[in-house]
């Protein structure tokens, strides 16, 4: 089949950074047949994370959010396919998360919920431009894909 065209934004917040979560996240994206087309590490600039969560500038909690999220490096990734991406999270709430998903498996706190997953495709496409370059970009067939997870 043709490739995906559609793409996720996933990022490790500062505290799955610090509690040395990045390789279990990225595996299990990786596992479920997800196609990385784009990684990087750094520490977002304040700037960049006010535009990340634009959506939330007007919400009690978002200075508390911007202290978080610029407190140490993230990992940002791109990834086909949405709607998945978001399950394997879980819930905002990790109290409310399934065991199984991201969140409910290793975290307890909504302001230390050690992931982020783009909520629609148009965030998702939104988010990619923000993060990434065009040219930090991957285009490639991944030949697993093609003939051993989609039919
Ligand atoms: P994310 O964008 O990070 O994937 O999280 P989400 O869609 O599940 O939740 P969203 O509403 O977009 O909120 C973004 C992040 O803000 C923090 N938050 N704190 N009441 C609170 O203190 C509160 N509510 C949200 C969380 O870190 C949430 O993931
Ligand atoms: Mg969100």
């Amino acid at each position: 089949m043709a490739e995906r065209e559609e793409r996720t934004f996933i990022m490790v917040k500062p505290d799955g950074v610090q509690r040395s979560l990045v390789g279990e996240i990225m595996e299990r994206f990786e596992q479920r047949g997800y196609k990385l087309v784009g990684l990087k590490m750094m520490t977002a600039p304040k700037e960049l994370l006010e535009m990340h969560y634009h959506e939330l500038r007007e919400r009690p909690f978002f200075p508390k959010l911007m202290a978080y999220m610029g407190s140490g490096p993230v990992v940002a990734m791109g990834m086909d396919i949405v709607a998945q991406g978001r399950a394997m999270l879980g819930a905002t709430d990790p109290l409310k998360s399934a065991p199984g998903t991201i969140r409910g498996d290793y975290c307890q706190a909504t302001g230390r919920n050690v992931c982020h997953g783009s909520d629609s495709k148009a965030s998702a496409a939104r988010e990619i431009s923000l993060w990434f370059k065009d040219s930090e970009l991957s285009h490639y067939t991944n030949e697993q894909h093609t003939k051993w997870v989609y039919e």
